[in-house]
């Protein structure tokens, strides 16, 4: 089959972030960050893994940014470890730790790949947290400190900046039912959790531009919701998750307002000033997109989402989407659902959504070369892309999560997302077959 053709100027990447594939968790003044902590603790990742080595890509990245420029991405996006730049969270820097992503930036410029950066993607300092964490409104601003002092060394070369990761993620998984760290369970009292990160998130972005920044986005989780039935039960319960999983995390950041008066009425705070600073304008609006949900009234029984079992109490169920493939995390493979993501952002917020990046688009399969089922899924998600810019959306790039296999969080590395294979035994990497399918497809653009 033809592969598809994409707008001219289309920007094709590859994402990772720092407590995946780093490691040297140790070396050169990097200070310990929640997920040091969580990993610590049996029982919370599978297999007992932890970050400590990973894919050692602190030592190994001119390799790995040799297999980018093999690949011809043209940008790469990775996050900047907080506790590497600032090991107590604020005051003193560590020069070292900067050293560090300063020369990767020049090895990805060298190679004519544009550095894509996340500032936060889920290694919050420990120091941090033990100070209240994102439970505390002065995170923010500590945050906002670290943002300028990694945009005053990296500024004059990283082409996109964006402040966080899936701070839905961090809320819900991290605060909420306690499967990430730093593994609280406060279920709705997580709900400050949300509003100080995307305070962090506006703070951020104005320290950006007041460093010159030109091109400010940001990494946002979306789905699908599907609700499980016609019933007011099962609509209910889906309405009400995607309020909390989509807009809470959109409409602030593009409208400078909560989707309902509900939600701005648990946040603390001066809620109405602090909107004024998280819908600081955007150039462009980041999605990662993996899988729709199903969601159901709660059934009563016990809710488990990939192998982590939630505290009980949630107002919702996910039963399993039947009759689609699923890859070996489990997840079901709907790449129509990253079109339907898309016209769900766009019908919604209309023009106040900047042009949009699919910040992260991957798949998780144990195959360790001949992996056509990644291929396959690539494929089917670009495919779907393609269809979403033909009805009129405005999509500049997609970036594949991930360009190595990694810590895939509470599954260790029993999750593979690599367009590389990784050996976590001599840490050798080997190109899949979808490396030479996305090197092929990148080629094959005008
Ligand atoms: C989104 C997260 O940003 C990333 O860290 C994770 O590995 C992928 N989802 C796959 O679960």
């Amino acid at each position: 089959m033809t592969l598809p053709q994409f707008p001219e100027g289309f920007l094709w990447g590859v994402s990772s972030s720092a407590y995946q594939i780093e490691g040297a968790v140790d070396e050169d003044g990097r200070g310990p960050s929640t997920w040091d902590t969580f990993a610590a603790v049996p029982g919370r990742v599978a297999g007992g893994d932890t970050g400590r080595v990973a894919t050692d890509h602190y030592h190994r990245y001119s390799e790995d940014v040799a297999l980018m420029a093999e690949l011809g991405v043209g940008a790469y996006r990775f996050s900047v470890s907080w506790p590497r730049v600032l090991p107590a969270g604020h005051g003193e820097v560590n020069r070292k730790g900067l050293d560090f992503y300063d020369r990767l930036v020049d090895e990805l410029c060298a190679n004519g790949i544009a550095p894509a950066v996340t500032l936060y993607h889920w290694d919050t300092p420990q120091a941090v947290e033990d100070a209240g964490g994102w439970l505390a409104r002065d995170t923010a601003f500590r945050f906002a400190d670290y943002a300028d002092v990694v945009a005053a060394r990296l500024g004059d070369r990283v082409r996109m900046w964006m402040p966080l990761n899936e701070p839905m993620v961090v809320t819900l998984f991290g605060y909420a039912v306690g499967a990430h760290a730093p593994g609280r369970e406060l279920m709705f009292e997580a709900l400050p959790v949300a509003h100080h990160q995307l305070l962090a998130h506006g703070l951020a972005t104005r320290a950006l531009r007041a460093n010159g920044a030109t091109s400010v986005g940001i990494a946002n989780h979306h789905v699908p919701v599907w609700p499980a039935s016609d019933s007011p039960a099962d609509r209910g319960a889906a309405d009400l998750y995607d309020v909390l999983v989509n807009d809470m995390f959109a409409a602030p950041v593009l409208t400078g307002r909560y989707p309902t008066d509900e939600l701005a009425a648990a946040m603390p705070g001066p809620v109405a000033e602090d909107l004024a600073i998280i819908a600081e304008p955007l150039d462009w609006y980041g999605v990662n997109y993996y899988l729709p949900s199903r969601v159901a009234a709660p059934s009563g029984r016990e809710t488990v989402i990939d192998g982590a079992v939630l505290p009980p109490g949630l107002p919702f169920d996910f039963p399993a989407i039947d009759g689609y493939p699923v890859t070996d995390f489990g997840w079901p493979v709907v790449p129509d659902g990253l079109r339907q993501t898309l016209t769900m952002l766009a019908d919604r917020y209309g023009d106040h959504l900047p042009p949009v990046h699919i910040t992260e688009s991957g798949c998780a399969y144990h195959d360790e070369v001949h992996d056509q089922r990644r291929v396959d899924y690539l494929d089917g998600h670009v495919r779907a892309l393609h269809q979403a810019i033909a009805d009129g959306i405005d999509v500049r790039g997609y970036f594949v999560w991930s360009i190595v296999d990694n810590f895939e969080w509470a599954a260790g590395y029993s999750q593979r997302f690599g367009l590389v294979h990784v050996d976590y035994d001599t840490l050798a990497r080997t190109k899949k077959d979808s490396f030479h399918w996305y090197r092929d497809l990148i080629r094959a653009q005008r």
